[in-house]
């Protein structure tokens, strides 16, 4: 459940009028609900409130620093995967030690900072990334805990780009090879095995990846215990994926995915970390954008728009489906548009034969669900400022990233001094 209604024909977030905001603000701009973010962190706490659990938030859905400190005064920690990351997090309120550091390839530089921070943990992916903490911890005279991220080779049944818990992907360390690989952790000098980690995929619809991973991990937890491993922390990673159509699938609730968690390793007595991120922060979220103009093609009739694939990348990247609906609403019959943006490309679509009701240049729609992996993923392409960033809560609301402006943007570049001769 969001809080983006209609009332008296218009859209609201929370107690606003999102054209109030529009004016004041300039489209195109991404809009969140505080009153969502809570309301969800809420569903997923509740749902593990009897279990040692702590919610770890994937920062990399929606880095803004305002949407991590309304998480974090909730009792979010926080999943991070870079040295900027964990800044972020650190700078909005998260404690270190609620702080898990996953990711592919730490650097030196990042692991030193991680160490300096006193983190609860590494999630480590390879062997020689465990050897060079091992070695930078030692250096620093401290102990990495650490869990490895283990692959478990499952495939999480999502758009292949996100899925990452089969053999194949990067990601982890083979399941099949996790004891000997634990073995070897045991014996560096900077390093205390703590727990098991994985996260198979984003965007999941069913519970049934999910299970089969963990009921492979539960196996593994205990064959590292007769190993003599003390292994206490269960990071189960993120992925439960949220509503994109409302009248389309309905991914399984949070409350369903507890359920399914204790059930499944709750006998291991771990405590249990989560990392979501885009069912925390997806539909809290819209992008609001201004027709420029329809314009009638060939055989087909295109509504384009100030926003574009620049700011909202999911429908050109992953195909992915955003319900684009018109903040005020209207009787007549809705006709197919395709749906695009200015840039210079036909990827530069958010969507194809989309019913809508009628529009025209000036009107106001929302794309829903664009709180997660929509202003993180934006760039400058084409030179588009990237767009701002509001955040409502109840009757009043901040803008928590401003446009920036053509010389901020431009500004970065430099002439080198041949080139000014
Ligand atoms: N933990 C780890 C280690 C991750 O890599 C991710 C996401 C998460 C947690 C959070 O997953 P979530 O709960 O949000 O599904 N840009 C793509 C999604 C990429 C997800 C990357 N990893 C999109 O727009 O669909």
């Amino acid at each position: 459940m969001d809080h983006f209604g209609f009332a008296q024909g218009e859209m609201y977030v929370e107690g606003l009028r999102v054209s109030e905001i529009a004016e004041a603000v300039g489209t195109p701009f991404y809009c969140y609900s505080t009153e969502t973010l809570v309301r969800h962190y809420k569903v997923f706490s509740d749902a593990f409130a009897q279990n040692d659990f702590l919610l770890c938030y994937a920062v990399k859905a929606n880095t803004n620093q305002a949407v991590i400190k309304t998480l974090a005064d909730q009792g979010a920690g926080a999943d991070v995967v870079s040295e900027g990351e964990m800044r972020r997090a650190l700078l909005a309120g998260v404690s270190p030690e609620k702080i898990v550091y996953s990711g592919v390839a730490k650097t030196e530089g990042e692991m030193a900072f991680a160490l300096g921070q006193g983190i609860l943990q590494f999630n480590v992916e390879s062997e020689p990334e465990l050897e060079q903490l091992s070695r930078i911890a030692t250096s620093l005279g401290k102990v990495a805990a650490i869990a490895f991220r283990i692959n478990p080779d499952v495939d999480a049944r999502t758009h292949a780009k996100i899925s990452t818990g089969k053999a194949e992907n990067k990601f982890g360390v083979p399941w099949t090879r996790a004891r000997e690989i634990y073995a070897r952790a045991a014996k560096l000098p900077g390093i205390k095995v703590q727990g098991v980690d994985l996260h198979i995929g984003s965007q999941l619809t069913e519970l049934a990846p999910f299970e089969e991973a963990f009921h492979r991990i539960g196996q593994l937890i205990e064959d590292l215990r007769a190993d003599g491993h003390e292994i206490s922390v269960l990071d189960l990673g993120g992925g439960l994926g949220i509503p994109y159509e409302q009248a389309g699938e309905q991914p399984p609730l949070p409350l369903d995915y507890a359920e399914m968690v204790k059930r499944v390793v709750g006998h291991l007595g771990c405590k249990i970390v989560i990392e979501p991120g885009r069912l925390l922060v997806g539909n809290a979220g819209i992008l609001v954008s201004k027709v420029i103009y329809v314009k009638e093609g060939e055989n087909r009739k295109f509504l384009i728009l100030d926003a574009a694939m620049n700011d909202l990348i999911r429908p050109s990247m992953y195909d992915a489906y955003h319900e684009i609906v018109p903040v005020v609403e209207s009787d007549a019959a809705p006709e197919p548009y395709d749906i695009v943006g200015p840039v210079c490309e036909t990827g530069d679509t958010f969507a194809r034969g989309r019913d809508i009701a009628p529009l025209k240049g000036g009107d106001l729609v929302a794309m829903r669900s664009a709180g997660a992996y929509g202003a993180v993923m934006a760039s400058t392409y084409n030179t588009r400022p990237l767009v701002p960033e509001v955040l409502v809560n109840g009757a009043e609301y901040a803008i928590i990233r401003p446009r920036p402006s053509y010389d901020d943007i431009i500004g970065l570049d430099q002439i080198p001094a041949w080139l000014k001769e």
